[in-house]
């Protein structure tokens, strides 16, 4: 790849092709437990290079504002939320979750000062855990679409949300690179027979296989791209095959494969060139996993893995706390939790990966259809044309599910739903 192509992949700040994509999709600004009191503390976001609060009001609205304020500057992250709005400290503006300026306390004639000023505030919707907001132009709001977690009204989901002090780009390439998982998260994957998929078992998640060179196939689609990666089972390798589907929905979120509690996506947001925003969200109609017990299975715990910040303790200032010791005692890593052993990779690369010298090979399938599907994406906006996965009719997110499990060689993944899929698999009772 060129260096100009890696920017043009990469980069979302301004006006950038990249970020004209990302500002025609709904964005996360936090999750819906980070505000949800009435009158509670304010919650700092960045998205795209702009910096923004979010907070609920006296009436239970979520509001986003820019998060300096318009007399002078200071942030409202420090603003008083009483009242119906948000209060500047410095001067004591005072602004409703619409932008509308309420009060001018420094102002003698602040009555006539606050008709026709707005301060600038994005719209607005919450669903499925986050408070989404749109960054676009005002005038052309999207639909806001379901995410795949929220199916019904009842699902139990559970959100792991961690900063990554890197480029989006190369956060989302390991969020779809199935290769990986069979060395870096061996130790939390191991091989098990007698299963037919993805066991969560306390720690660990099983699987029936010990193959770490898995065949890809990829297809296109309106929304992105879905691929499976296929691995030699334990047992009955001559006529069963172990798969793993992954779906990316572009721009920046993925459906990784599930295991037998939990469906699993991740959400890679830019929060500028250098910075991104990982959440992680499991979620079950019926089953799933408690909200703590997954940040603890992820070691990533507000208040003991994570700063207010949600930066991680484990960090590259102290090599991820990287323990030699248990190394040497069989654990693959030595860095505790499965997304920080991926940060402490991602992080490795750079703020931005130079893709330049890549020595790409055929497990890295999905890299290159990924590379390939958004650097086309990104020259058609520069170019005038529509961004991808905007055009309607949309594909509703919550509609998609990706799977895994054992199924008959014989079976075709392209013409497999999720139902057909679960149909086909092979169960251990069954086996
Ligand atoms: S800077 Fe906010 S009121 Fe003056
Ligand atoms: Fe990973």
């Amino acid at each position: 790849m060129s260096p100009e192509d890696n920017e043009l992949m990469c980069l979302v700040e301004g006006d950038a092709p990249m970020g004209r994509i990302m500002r025609a999709h709904w964005l996360p600004v936090c999750m819906s437990e980070e505000v949800a009191e009435r009158d509670g503390p304010p919650v700092r976001a960045r998205l795209l290079g702009e910096d923004m609060v979010a907070f609920r009001d006296s009436e239970g609205r979520v509001g986003v504002l820019a998060e300096a304020c318009p007399h002078r500057g200071a942030s409202l992250f420090f603003g008083r939320n009483e009242e119906g709005g948000l209060r500047c400290l410095y001067h004591g503006w005072k602004f409703d979750t619409e932008g509308n300026v309420l009060d001018m306390a420094c102002e003698p004639n602040a009555e006539r000062m606050c008709v026709g000023m707005r301060h600038r505030h994005y719209p607005v919707h919450e669903a499925g855990g986050f408070v989404w907001a749109w960054l676009g132009d005002p005038a052309e709001v999207a639909p806001f679409l379901t995410p795949a977690w929220a199916p019904t009204e009842d699902t139990r989901i559970s959100i792991v949300k961690m900063h990554v002090a890197c480029n989006w780009a190369q956060v989302l390439e390991g969020s779809i690179d199935s290769a990986h998982s069979s060395s870096l998260h061996s130790t939390n994957i191991p091989a098990a027979d007698g299963i037919g998929g993805s066991t969560a078992t306390g720690d660990t998640w099983a699987r029936p296989t010990v193959d770490k060179a898995p065949r890809m196939e990829y297809e296109l689609t309106d929304y992105g791209f879905r691929y499976v990666a296929l691995r030699r089972p334990i047992v009955r390798e001559e006529s069963e095959v172990y798969v793993r589907m992954t779906i990316f929905v572009a721009p920046f979120t993925v459906l990784i494969p599930p295991n037998n509690q939990y469906h699993l996506s991740q959400m890679l947001v830019p929060m500028d060139d250098g910075n991104c925003m990982f959440y992680w969200v499991a979620w079950h109609e019926t089953k799933g996993i408690e909200q703590d017990e997954w940040r603890r299975f992820c070691a990533a715990l507000p208040g003991i893995d994570l700063d207010p910040d949600f930066r991680k303790l484990r960090n590259a200032g102290n090599n991820y706390m990287q323990d030699r010791e248990a190394m040497k005692h069989g654990d693959f890593t030595g860095i505790k939790g499965i997304p920080t052993q991926d940060m402490a990779m991602w992080e490795s690369m750079g703020r931005i990966a130079d893709r330049t010298a890549d020595k790409l090979g055929a497990s890295d399938l999905a890299i290159i259809q990924f590379r390939k599907q958004m650097l086309a994406a990104a020259r058609k906006v520069r170019d005038g044309g529509p961004p991808i996965g905007a055009t309607e009719p949309r594909t509703p997110p919550v509609t998609l599910r990706s799977y895994e499990g054992v199924i008959p060689k014989s079976m075709d993944w392209k013409t497999l739903d999720f139902a057909a899929f679960e149909a086909h698999r092979i169960r251990p009772e069954a086996a």
